[in-house]
Parts: C-alpha cells; structure tokens; sequence
C-alpha cells in the first residue's frame, strides 16, 4: 500500500509500523530503502528475507540526526566528525566502531557499522517520530528497497513492484540523487571509499584534508558488501559500456540484425535502424545519477535486448555514475 508521505498521519503510521517491527519502503535522496527497526533482530532478519539478501552483507542504520550516533557507534574520530559536519544531513554513509549490544543482526555482527543521516524531509520525519515513540526507535536499518543484485528504486512504485501491495510504501516524490549514498570506512584511521556517490573523493578531501583510499589500496578488507560486488544493479536486458568510437562501429555493423538495441549515449551518433531507441546521457554526472536506474527499467520495459551505453568521463565527479555502469555491465 502506498500512503503519501506528506501527510502526518502517514509518517505516524509508518513510525508506528517500525515499531511493530513491520517493513516499511523509505523515500530517502539516494534511493528508496526497505526499512526496519535497527535494534529488532526478528524484523531485521524479515529484510533479509524479502531482499534475498545473505545475512553476512551488513546494512546502513538511518538516524534522524548525529546525537543518534552515541545509541550505535563507540567513537568517532576527528576526520569523521569533520565529514558528519560538513555533509549531514545527506547521502554520506560512516562505517565507524559499534558498540557491542547495538544493532546486531542488522551489522551481521561485525564489529563495526554504518551511519547515515538522511536529508529527505519525509525520511528526516519519519526517523525524527520513531525517536518520539515509547519505546524510542533510535536507528533504523535499510538497504535499497530491491531483490538482491537488481536495479536500486528511485520512484513509490518501483517498490510496490518489487515487493507487492502488501508493503507499506511511504511515497516522497523520485529521488534527487538518484545512485546510493556515498561510503566511508572511518575505523582505519585514514578515510576508505568503500562505494563511490554524489560526494566526491575531492568533496571529502576537502571537508577533512585527507584523501581517501581506494579499497584496493589496503592490505585486506574484510566486511563483505552488495553494493560492492562486482556484478549487481542487473536490469533484465544484457548492458554493455563502450566508447563513442565502439560505439558508432558496433551501430553500424550489428544496428540492423534486429535486436532490439537501447542506446545511452553522450557523443552525437549516427543510427538508421527503427529496432535502435537512441536516449540521450545528461552532460553532468549529478543529472545523470539521478535518472541512471529509472533509465536502466525504462529499457526492460520497452523490451530492449541489448543495452549499449556510452562510458562516462574518467574525472571524479562521474565516479559514482561510472561505478554503478561497471556492475549493470559486469552482471549481464
Ligand atoms: O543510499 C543508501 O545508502 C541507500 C539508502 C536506502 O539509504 N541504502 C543502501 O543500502 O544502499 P544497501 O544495503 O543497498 O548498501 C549498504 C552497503 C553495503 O553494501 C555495505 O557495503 C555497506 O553498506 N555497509 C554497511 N554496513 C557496513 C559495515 N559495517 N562495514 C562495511 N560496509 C558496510
Ligand atoms: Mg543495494
């Protein structure tokens, strides 16, 4: 069921559900998620469940503000505390050190876990009314409110198809941001980008002064993480990422052999063939985040075979865009 997320008595609602330790499908700026008390194992594990999703991929605990930051985590180092200020509320997730008893099965255990502010208004207020109940709901965990490996949801509806009428669905409008939230691993000393996002490599750098490290520049890295498999973000139709030259080439060799080819492309391309929908990439990477996964259905709908996309520039600001075209391409 899907209730307009404007209206109080919704909020209430879905606060109350929480609570209940019910499922809840959660507008946030990055993407919806798939909502559940943090501190409820049994309603923790239910997502688990409905995602398809293994027990050892820890999820992200959502909080109204920082001050909810003491009810999970032990510390928070200084170039952490700089990147809360600078970027909270908003699409910035910190893994930091958890307290023993918080939020167990949510973290698969781990040792550490991740803290994320919201900054959408209907998330803020739904988050802010479960900190209002008695008992208080002080986090709550959500992963993108999809099947294991498929694309994230950004629309209402594309969770109530995913998940059926049964889910209580709070409508907030399409996202914003459109790509999930930035990642950082703060409990190694130096800043880790663990899942590239809207906020840079040079976003953080500024905000604490230290760049942060690639995974593939430390010695090891335990905790293991679906948004970082390599193949995921899977659309029904096999994704291709290619240069524009590629590109025109494959066009004009393989454009007419009747496939239905979906095109997603920057550079200006030739194309006779009525089998070819041609859809044009936004010239920034924040606009083409935003319509990225709705693009990526968009094409299973209209029956597309074959999805060719042109690849993004390899500046910082496409990381996150670039990232989540790799594993569409990587799962086909
Ligand atoms: O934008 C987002 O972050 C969205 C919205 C709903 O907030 N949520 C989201 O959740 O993308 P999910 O479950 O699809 O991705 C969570 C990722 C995992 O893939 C994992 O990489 C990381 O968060 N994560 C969570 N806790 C962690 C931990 N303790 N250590 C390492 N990584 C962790
Ligand atoms: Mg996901």
């Amino acid at each position: 069921m899907i209730l307009d997320g404007k209206l109080d008595a919704s909020v209430q609602a879905a606060a109350a559900a929480l609570q209940n330790g019910q499922l809840l499908g959660l507008p946030t700026e990055t993407v919806y998620g798939l909502a559940a008390d943090s501190d409820n194992d049994a309603a923790v594990a239910q997502i688990f469940a409905a995602k398809g999703r293994p027990a050892n991929h820890p999820l992200i605990v959502h909080v109204a503000d920082a001050g909810a930051i003491t009810c999970y985590a032990k510390e928070v180092p200084v170039f952490a505390q700089q990147l809360i200020d600078a970027f909270w509320p908003g699409p910035l997730t910190l893994i930091l050190p958890r307290l023993p008893q918080a939020a167990k099965a949510s973290t698969g255990g781990q040792d550490s876990v991740g803290l994320r502010c919201p900054s959408h208004p209907v998330a803020h207020a739904v988050l802010k009314a479960c900190q209002q109940l008695q008992p208080p709901v002080w986090g709550v965990s959500a992963p993108s409110a999809n099947k294991f490996g498929r694309v994230s949801p950004t629309t209402a509806q594309h969770v109530a198809t995913e998940f059926g009428d049964e889910l209580l669905v709070l409508d907030g409008g399409a996202c914003e941001v459109g790509i999930e939230s930035t990642i950082v691993d703060c409990t190694r000393g130096v800043p880790v980008l663990l899942r590239p996002g809207s906020i840079t490599r040079d976003d953080i750098q500024q905000a604490c002064g230290l760049r942060p490290l690639s995974k593939d520049e430390l010695p090891t890295h335990t905790p293991r993480a679906s948004g970082t498999l390599l193949a995921h973000y899977a659309p029904n139709a096999k994704v291709r990422l290619m240069d524009a030259k590629q590109l025109q080439s494959a066009l004009d060799i393989l454009g007419s052999e009747g496939k239905h080819i979906a095109v997603y492309h920057r550079s200006p391309l030739r194309c006779a063939s009525p089998a070819i929908t041609l859809r044009a990439m936004p010239q920034q990477a924040l606009e083409t985040a935003r319509e990225l996964f709705g693009m990526l259905r968009d094409f299973d709908e209209i029956g597309a075979q074959l999805i060719w996309i042109e690849t993004p520039p390899d500046t910082t600001d496409w990381e996150g865009v670039r990232d989540r075209l790799l594993r569409a391409a990587a799962a086909g």
